[in-house]
Parts: structure tokens; C-alpha cells; sequence
């Protein structure tokens, strides 16, 4: 891919000069990375990064850092017409408006494009990619999935030569902390989310973490790096941790598993499986060891086997690390297609079917311990041919609530949800199915 556009050529020493749209945690900690680490980079670049505008909401806020060295832009959307940027460094967020509009204009100007923008490229990201590659300059966005991990400069050099066969991982900090702090704690999700808002683990609206739309768009684009293929949000089963409960926590415990929201992407006879759900795995997976705010992100590859990169997601510090790794990268005039294949050449590969999902699953129910209960749930079972593989209930007094579960073998998705609509309609079934899928990762 060619890299001109206005741009110094090849062997050029000139500094490459960034423009900062957005001066939160992440565009501030690039701005103090680049000034802190400028021997680092120095030595390891040809060319000096300099910063040389910013743009931010208010000019008048204490950062905490000297920003007024810089050029400022009141409007972020000037950004690419100042004639020292080379590089727009996209660091508002969202999807739409402004920092999309930032990020074509930036690409239709012949202007570099760094962007910590998950949501934008989950939904945007092809057709930016298109257009960035037709003007010849870089879309990149290391720190858009898992935050400091180095993974899409993984995926797209060191395990280049891969045929990629599944990647998952744990792409929210936010929910792994507290599905931690949970099973340390025997406490209830709501209670440790109050608390992790309280001490700025979790945002005041967490639904975007909690619910799985981060981790989503993380995932979507982990999928079309891996895969070859383009963007496919759509595609992508949601769901969040909000349902997860002590008592799913302590039953994993037991049968020997952890509860971790993962995103997974697989390629299946059916099509490209993109989910994002908690989920029990085997203590003994390395993914079930990964605690706390930490991401992590597993690849299988054909030839290098199983590859577990862990890191932390989110943070200051480690964002910048991610940005500036990718500004490094353009100053070293290393530029390669967004998504590992060039836009042009990325597969539309259809979306597995809802339902299709073939596994075992883990059902929670709670019942009115009385005669014929669990006759009824093994009917149920039977009907759907989803076949039982092990059964805990424990002894309460006649007529009380007690749980009862159950964890079958392979089955689909579609077979479990029929069986859960049927244990519904029961009237000694208290409560609606706990449900988790379990995945026998390792
Ligand atoms: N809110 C995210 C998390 C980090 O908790 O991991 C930014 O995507």
C-alpha cells in the first residue's frame, strides 16, 4: 500500500506532528507518554513524534499537564485542515458525529487517523478502512480492543501466517472485576457494582460494560482481524452480566468452573458465531486465572496453536502505550490494511443463525420441592433431546424453594431455549431459568 499523500516520503526525518482530538484520560496520558518517554521513542523511531494540536471542550480546564504549547482548535473538525498535522489522533469516542466526522474528514484530507474508537469502528469500521486505504493513509486503533494488550499487531504481524480458528477473550475490565469480586466476596452483582462506581472501577451508566456492548464491539473487530472478513456488529448475540448471581458463582465453585463475560468468534459450519455472554469454563483454563481488571485475548491458529495474550484493558497508561505504539508505527512508515486483509478483499462471511450454537449448558431453577418436580424437568428435557449430564439438589424442608441444577452435554442453543420456555409454563418452577452456556475452553 502506498503512503503518500502529502506526506513525508520514505527515509523523511522530519518529526511526524500529531493533532489530539479530545483531552480525557486517553488523549491526556498520549500527550504525557510522548513528552515522559521521548528518549524511548526517540531510540526506537526514526523520525520524533511531537504533538502540535490539540482540542478539547474546554480550554480553560486544569489538566494537570501543559497543554498550552500546543496549537489549540476549538473545533475538533479543523483538526485535519491544520497544515502541521500529519496524524488526527481521534480520542472523544462514540459512534457517530463528531468523532466520525472527525475521522473521514481526517481520512479525506490525505491525514493519518490513531483512534481508541471501539464503537465507531464496530460499526464503521470497513467503509473507513475502504476509504483510508483508497487515500493511502493509516487507520489505527491498537488501543480500541483490550486497552495496553499489543493483540491486533499480533493477530495482523506475529501470527500472520495463520489460518486463526477461533479468538475469545475477556475484553471488559469493568465486568471481570466484578464477577472477581463477587466469587471473593459471596456478594450480590448489584451490591458490587455500587461499590466499584463508588471507587471509579465502574462508570456512573455502566450499562455499555455491563451489558456487553463494549466487549461487543471489541469483539467485532477482534473477528474481522482474525477472519479476514468485514465488521459484522449486527452479528453479535449480547448479552451482559446483570443476571449473574452468588448463588451461579458458588454452583460454578462446585462443579468446577469459573463464570467469566467472554466474547468468542468462531467460524462454524453455519456461518461466523459472535457471542458475547458470561459463561462458566473450566478452572483449569488460562482464562479462568484471569482476575481483577485485567483483559485477556486467546487465539487458536493452525500452525502456532493456542496464543493467550494478557494485559491490562483500560487505564490511562496503558491506552497511551497502545496509541503511541501506533503512531510509532506510521512515524516507521509501517502501514498495513486496518483489518489484516485490505478492505477491498474482506469477506462478507454470513452470521450463524440464532439458536445454532452447539455446547453444553448449565440451567439453574428454582423449585417447590414437591412430588413430581423433577419428572416434569427431565420430560421437558427428553422432549427437546437435550440430555441431562449431572444433577445437584440439595435437601430442604417439604414446600420450600430450593434449587435445583443441571448441566447437560452438547446441545444447541435453540433445544435449551424450547426447554426453558417449557419449565416456564410449570407452576412448581418459581423463578425464570438461570441459564449459562459452558465452554470447554483450556
Ligand atoms: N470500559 C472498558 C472496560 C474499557 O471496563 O474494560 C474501555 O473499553
Amino acid at each position: 500500500m502506498s503512503v503518500s499523500a502529502g506526506l513525508p516520503a520514505r527515509g523523511d526525518n522530519r518529526p511526524l506532528r500529531i493533532g489530539i482530538a479530545g483531552l480525557g484520560t486517553v488523549g491526556l496520558g498520549v500527550v504525557k507518554l510522548i513528552g515522559e518517554n521521548a528518549d524511548i521513542l526517540r531510540l526506537h523511531c526514526p523520525r520524533a513524534i511531537e504533538v502540535v494540536a490539540v482540542s478539547a471542550r474546554d480550554r480553560k480546564k486544569d489538566r494537570g499537564v501543559d497543554v498550552s504549547r500546543f496549537a489549540w482548535c476549538e473545533d475538533p473538525l479543523s483538526l485535519p485542515d491544520h497544515p502541521e498535522v500529519d496524524v488526527v489522533a481521534e480520542m472523544i469516542g462514540g459512534s457517530e458525529g463528531v468523532a466520525k466526522a472527525l475521522v473521514e474528514k481526517a481520512i479525506a484530507k490525505g491525514k493519518h487517523v490513531v483512534t481508541a474508537n471501539k464503537a465507531l469502528l464496530a460499526h464503521h469500521g470497513t467503509a473507513l478502512a475502504l476509504a483510508a486505504e483508497k487515500a493511502g493513509v493509516a487507520l489505527a486503533y491498537e488501543a480500541a480492543v483490550a486497552g495496553g494488550i499489543p493483540i491486533i499487531k499480533a493477530m495482523r504481524e506475529g501470527l500472520a501466517a495463520n489460518r486463526i480458528e477461533q479468538v475469545y477473550g475477556i475484553l471488559n475490565g469493568t465486568c471481570n472485576y466484578i464477577l472477581t469480586q463477587m466469587r471473593e466476596t459471596g456478594r450480590e452483582f448489584a451490591d458490587v457494582l455500587a461499590e466499584a462506581q463508588k471507587l471509579g472501577y465502574a462508570e456512573a451508566d455502566p450499562s455499555f460494560d455491563v451489558d456487553g456492548i463494549d466487549a461487543a464491539h471489541k469483539l467485532s473487530i477482534l473477528t474481522s482481524v482474525a477472519f479476514g472478513c468485514q465488521i459484522d456488529f449486527s452479528g453479535v448475540r449480547i448479552s451482559g452480566i446483570r443476571n449473574v448471581s452468588a448463588m451461579d458463582i458458588a454452583y460454578a465453585d462446585e462443579l468446577g468452573y469459573r463464570i467469566k463475560l467472554l466474547g468468542i468468534a468462531r467460524v462454524t459450519t453455519h456461518g461466523v458465531e459472535q457471542r458475547v455472554h458470561a459463561c462458566m469454563v473450566p478452572v483449569a483454563a488460562v482464562i479462568a486465572k484471569v482476575d481483577g481488571v485485567y483483559n485477556a485475548v486467546v487465539t487458536n491458529g493452525n500452525y502456532v496453536g493456542q496464543n493467550v495474550a494478557i494485559g491490562r484493558g483500560a487505564g490511562e497508561r496503558p491506552t497511551a502505550s497502545a496509541v503511541v505504539s501506533d503512531l510509532m508505527d506510521i512515524a516507521r512508515d509501517r502501514i498495513l490494511p486496518a483489518f489484516s486483509a485490505p478492505a477491498d478483499q474482506l469477506k462478507k462471511l454470513p452470521a450463524a443463525p440464532a439458536g445454532s450454537h452447539v455446547g453444553p449448558y448449565y440451567l439453574r431453577l428454582m423449585v417447590v420441592d414437591r412430588p413430581g418436580v423433577i419428572a416434569d424437568i427431565a420430560a421437558a428435557m427428553r422432549d427437546e433431546s437435550v440430555s441431562m449430564e449431572a444433577m445437584i439438589q440439595r435437601a430442604r424442608a417439604p414446600g420450600e424453594a430450593v434449587p435445583v441444577v443441571l448441566t447437560t452435554h452438547d446441545t444447541t442453543e435453540a433445544a435449551i431455549d424450547r426447554v426453558v420456555a417449557r419449565l416456564k409454563r410449570l407452576d412448581s418452577i418459581l423463578e425464570p431459568p438461570h441459564v449459562l452456556p459452558i465452554e470447554l475452553l483450556s
